[in-house]
């Protein structure tokens, strides 16, 4: 009976095995479990093996018991050539000894559920984690890995926009997560990932769960300082008043006027968004508005209805283009300002492709050199500290925004907000989207911003703000 049982998994090379794997992926398991408890930082890559790799392997562990035990009754029948040996053994309840070992049978499954459903519980946490899907698939997901540690959503976790909350979602995700597990491992993955995403879940499934498109932000200051690319890198300042605004009450104003629950706006445009062929506005009485740029496709192209993530495409995966990001090094003083010319040479060195990170960092750095050694001998010798400082400065910021690897260069991934880095909100805003009685979206600058200042030397409204 029940040692026939037990004789049957343990005689048997196959049961055998997966005691040994069950038990020492528990003992593993267990282990390095206690060292997380006891503090011990692992890195990412503990987690993905403590909570799913030898899970997994436990699992394997406890199927290959029950198999490797039949197959080795099916053997003993045929051996003993006997229908005395059924094929699945037999319990006699009858005894107590078997009862017993029914008892310890059933603690030992129970036991199994608990270990793999905790670790089902936080291999899923593991999977949503940021460092799960930056470094899983590392090389893929290099550039938005790294653009997302830098931007105001550094510890949003990937899945809270990327899946977000309820069940459908979330097995509709891991389908796809688990092919684009098998395109990495195959090297299958398109170089650079395309954007737009078309299967975005909806921006009220995801931003809306901390964002609320009722919130009124009203008029918003927004102060950016370029650097002109003369001998003294000149800053000129612009300052905007951004209509932000919002619902309030009833009514909405404003650049997020667009998310008004109360009515909507649809468009039909190419594949990558970029291009705008028609726009269809309901209002809050269901009264339809069609604009349409007259030289756009007829058929074709895909509807969309405009969210967040139509304007902020780019919430998280920041990247700049090469004349902003050196306005923002010299700004933050990361490069000496004093330096002759260091803007327009450092734009000129920076928006080039260089093969990998590391080339680029050199070669930019040796460029940098040579120039002022070159034309400004007695500043590459006085000021050897702050050329070699801007050198290495400008490696960083071209580290952070090209990814060679992945084919993505300063203008792979356009950002929408503005009409500076692409046509952005002009996409609609232009005098192209008119109504059939030639009716046009608006582009007058004053309905989106106030420009207090444009591209000045010492605007005269920063010294009124400063003084408050
Ligand atoms: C604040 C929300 C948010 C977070 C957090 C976020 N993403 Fe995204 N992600 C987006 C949006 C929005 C898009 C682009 C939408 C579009 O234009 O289709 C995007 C696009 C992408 C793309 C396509 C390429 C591109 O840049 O357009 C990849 C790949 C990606 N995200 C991976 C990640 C990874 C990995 C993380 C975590 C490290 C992450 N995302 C975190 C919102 C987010
Ligand atoms: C899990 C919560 C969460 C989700 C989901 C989320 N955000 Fe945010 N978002 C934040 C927080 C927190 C901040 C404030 C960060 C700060 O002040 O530094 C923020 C800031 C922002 C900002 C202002 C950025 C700036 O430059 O100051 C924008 C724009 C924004 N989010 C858009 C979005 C969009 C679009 C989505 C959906 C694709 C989204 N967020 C999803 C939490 C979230
Ligand atoms: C028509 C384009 C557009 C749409 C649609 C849009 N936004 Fe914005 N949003 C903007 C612009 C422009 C700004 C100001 C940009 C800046 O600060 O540089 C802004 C600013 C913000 C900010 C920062 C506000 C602050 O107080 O600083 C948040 C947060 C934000 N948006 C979230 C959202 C969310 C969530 C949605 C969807 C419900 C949304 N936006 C839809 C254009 C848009
Ligand atoms: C449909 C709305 C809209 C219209 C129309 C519009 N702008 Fe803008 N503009 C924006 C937004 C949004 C930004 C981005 C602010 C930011 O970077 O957060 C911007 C940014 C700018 C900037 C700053 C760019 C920089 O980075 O230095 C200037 C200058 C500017 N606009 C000038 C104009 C002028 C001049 C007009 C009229 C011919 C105009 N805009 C029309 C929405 C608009
Ligand atoms: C998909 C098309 C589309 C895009 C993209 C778009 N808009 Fe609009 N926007 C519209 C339409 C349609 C209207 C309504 C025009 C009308 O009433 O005549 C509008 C109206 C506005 C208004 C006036 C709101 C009011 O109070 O009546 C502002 C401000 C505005 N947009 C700003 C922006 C900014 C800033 C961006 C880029 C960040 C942008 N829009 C991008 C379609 C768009």
């Amino acid at each position: 009976m029940f040692k026939n049982f037990f004789a049957s998994i343990t005689h048997n090379a196959i049961s055998l095995i997966g005691t040994a794997l069950a038990l020492a992926a528990l003992v593993l398991i267990a282990s390095l479990f206690t060292m997380e408890q006891f503090g011990f930082e692992g890195g990412p890559y503990l987690g993905i093996l403590t909570y799913l790799i030898l899970p997994m392997i436990f699992a394997v562990g406890l199927v290959l018991i029950p198999i490797g035990a039949v197959l080795y009754r099916r053997k003993i029948r045929r051996t003993s050539g006997g229908a005395d040996t059924p094929v699945l053994p037999v319990f006699d309840l009858n005894i107590p000894k078997t009862r017993r070992w029914m008892f310890i049978f059933l603690g030992a499954t129970m036991f199994n559920i608990i270990i793999l459903a905790s670790a089902t519980y936080k291999g899923v946490e593991v999977m949503e984690s940021v460092e799960f899907c930056g470094l899983a698939c590392h090389s893929v997901m290099e550039p938005e890995h790294t653009a997302h540690s830098r931007s105001p959503h550094s510890r949003v976790a990937c899945a809270d926009c990327h899946i977000g909350p309820g069940a459908d979602w979330f097995v509709k995700s891991k389908l796809d997560g688990a092919w684009q597990l098998v395109s990495v491992a195959l090297d299958l993955y398109p170089r650079p990932v395309p954007t737009p995403l078309h299967d975005l879940r909806p921006a009220r499934d995801t931003c809306e769960q901390c964002h609320w498109p009722t919130k009124h932000v009203g008029d918003k200051l927004r102060v950016i300082k370029h650097f002109e690319e003369d001998e003294a890198n000149t800053e000129l300042t612009t300052a905007l008043l951004l209509r932000v605004g919002g619902a309030s009450g009833s009514d909405s104003s404003g650049i997020h006027w667009h998310v008004d629950p109360n009515m909507a706006i649809r468009y039909r445009s190419d594949d990558t968004r970029e291009e705008i062929y028609e726009v269809e506005y309901t209002n809050a009485d269901g009264e339809l508005t069609h604009y349409a740029d007259r030289k756009a496709p007829e058929e074709g192209g895909v509807w969309r209805t405009m969210d967040c993530v139509d304007c902020h495409n780019r919430p998280s995966h920041i990247y700049q283009s090469a004349a902003n990001e050196v306005d923002r090094i010299i700004n933050e003083g990361l490069v000496d300002r004093s330096l002759p010319f260091v803007k327009r040479e450092g734009l000129r060195i920076i928006d080039a492709q260089y093969p990998s990170h590391e080339e680029a960092r050199a070669v930019i750095s040796e460029e940098l050199q040579k120039f002022y050694a070159e034309n400004y001998p007695e500043v590459a010798a006085e000021k050897s500290d702050a050329v070699e400082a801007a050198g290495i400065a400008l490696g960083d910021a071209y580290a952070v925004n090209v990814f060679p690897g992945m084919n993505v260069w300063w203008d792979t991934y356009p950002d929408h907000i503005g009409h500076e880095q692409s046509p952005g909100c002009e996409r609609c805003h232009t005098k192209k989207m008119r109504t059939a009685d030639r009716k046009q979206i608006t582009n007058d600058c004053d309905t989106c911003h106030v420009l207090l200042a444009e591209g000045e030397e010492n605007p005269h409204i920063l010294s009124v703000l400063n003084s408050e």
